[in-house]
């Protein structure tokens, strides 16, 4: 029988996906040597609550409160960190980096503020650390982005990276609810967590797109420089009109890398329904890639939850594992060497879709498209409807391209405009 080199690890944190990390290497076990030439064992998890955390393994032995023991044990050669949040995570990969110890995380919150820090660590040190479950959980983006699309200069990435709102607005697109009820449901299921905020406001997308721009564009965009716009605002009739229109709304991360600068946002977006991030529903992402050589390329997959999330992580463990088998650590650390300007979203160009209501008289709709024309907006479809038993019109119009600056001009105008009875809605259109 062949002996194979044990590796020893220690997990951070064993929530959601810490527990799946732990399943997912103890169901590899049996082919784990056959497959990358190495058995990993876990030696420590640390948590902070040993009682509670004695149920969900097999030898309760493994479990520390002590940051200290793991760092300072020369026989770790992999954290993973998995307890999420700033601190003490930031302090804890910093300490493992400069210990000579890979570091595999899932964390966003921080790869997406301080990950120039921690690469350059990692770099300093020779040492892997990898995140590919940082961004859309199981799917594979990180990788693919750095290594098998590296021959293209990628000019887009687009994507739905945040199951909880896709399932939010699916149940608002196909059952016709409103958002408040839709968000109730997704709370009632588990799929929101018990503050939403960071879902429904878009900044956990947020800070996936500042992560993929930075490896898509080889330059450093941190999530201070995402714009994020949630879907709080939107509506079912809202959906219900972009479905006349022939799109689908989605909570759309967006970054390009444009001639004069990179664009990065969130926010939502009309998406014609025949593009196939539209038909991407319930709690499912998926992250479109445009590529100078490859074209338009489509990852798809479960964006979050227990084992979907560890299959990333438990990825990059085995990755580091060849790695250190094969004596070539730390190969593929920081990408960012460019350091390309970021626009703000004044110089962003868009399409939008804008629904008001409006007195229903002679001369009105010509006010409204006199007010456009002279803030350079060209209208390119436009519906209108009467509201029942009200002397009011429900319009809804969709713009061409067009600067976000004169948009923005047009509704100051439309503001102090009398016949103009509220403005009910404004969307961007991709
Ligand atoms: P979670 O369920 O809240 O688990 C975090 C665990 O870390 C908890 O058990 C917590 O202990 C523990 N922890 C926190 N601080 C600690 C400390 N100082 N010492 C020891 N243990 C500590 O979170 P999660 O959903 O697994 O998320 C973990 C990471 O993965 C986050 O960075 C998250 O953004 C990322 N992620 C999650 C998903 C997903 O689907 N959940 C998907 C992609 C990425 P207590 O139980 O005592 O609080
Ligand atoms: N809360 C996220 C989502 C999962 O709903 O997609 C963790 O990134």
């Amino acid at each position: 029988m062949k002996e194979y080199p044990v590796i020893k690890v220690a997990l951070l944190g064993l929530g959601t996906v810490g527990t799946g990390t732990y399943k997912v290497l103890q169901k590899q076990k049996e082919f784990m040597a056959e497959k990358i030439g190495a058995m990993v064992e876990v030696k420590y998890i640390l948590v902070r609550n040993l009682e509670k955390a004695k149920a969900k393994v097999a030898d309760p032995g493994v479990l520390t409160n002590d940051w200290n023991t793991i760092v300072q044990d020369p026989e770790i050669a992999i954290v993973i960190e998995l307890m999420g949040g700033m601190e003490p995570a930031r302090t804890c990969i910093l300490e493992a980096l400069r210990a000579g110890k890979h570091v595999v995380t899932a964390n966003k919150d921080l790869v997406a503020s301080d990950g120039e820090e921690l690469l350059g660590a990692a770099g300093e040190h020779q040492c892997d650390l990898l995140y590919e479950a940082a961004v859309a959980g199981g799917i594979p983006i990180i990788r693919p982005l750095k290594q098998c699309l590296a021959g293209n200069n990628i000019t887009e990435v687009m994507g739905i990276v945040n199951g909880t709102t896709n399932f939010i607005l699916s149940r608002m697109s196909e059952d016709g609810m409103e958002f408040e009820d839709a968000l109730k449901l997704a709370s009632e299921l588990g799929y929101a967590e018990a503050d939403p905020t960071a879902d429904i406001e878009g900044l956990d997308a947020g800070r996936k797109v500042a992560i993929l721009a930075s490896v898509a564009f080889n330059s450093r965009v941190t999530f201070a420089d995402v714009y994020t716009e949630g879907i709080t605002k939107i509506t079912a009739t809202d959906i219900r009109y972009a479905k006349e229109l022939g799109c689908a709304i989605k909570l759309l991360g967006v970054a390009r890398n444009t001639e004069s600068g990179i664009e990065a946002r969130v926010h939502p977006m009309l998406i014609d329904s025949k593009h196939p991030l539209a038909s991407v529903s319930d709690c499912y992402n998926a992250v479109f890639v445009v590529g100078d050589a490859v074209q338009d390329t489509m990852f798809y997959g479960q964006g979050a939850g227990e084992l979907p999330t560890a299959s990333a992580v438990v990825g990059d463990v085995f990755d580091i594992v060849r790695n250190i088998s094969s004596g070539c650590c730390g190969r593929i650390g920081c990408t960012c060497f460019k350091q390309l300007p970021i626009k703000t979203m004044e110089q962003i160009e868009s399409k939008y879709f804008i629904r008001m209501q409006v007195e229903d008289r002679f001369g009105v709709l010509a006010s409204v498209a006199s007010v456009f024309g002279n803030n350079s907006v060209s209208i390119a479809q436009m519906l209108q409807r009467k509201v029942k038993g009200k002397d009011t019109a429900e319009i809804v119009l969709i713009t061409d391209q067009v600067e976000e600056r004169h948009f923005a001009d047009s509704l100051k105008v439309f503001d102090g405009m009398s016949i103009i009875k509220e403005v009910s809605s404004v969307i961007r259109v991709y």
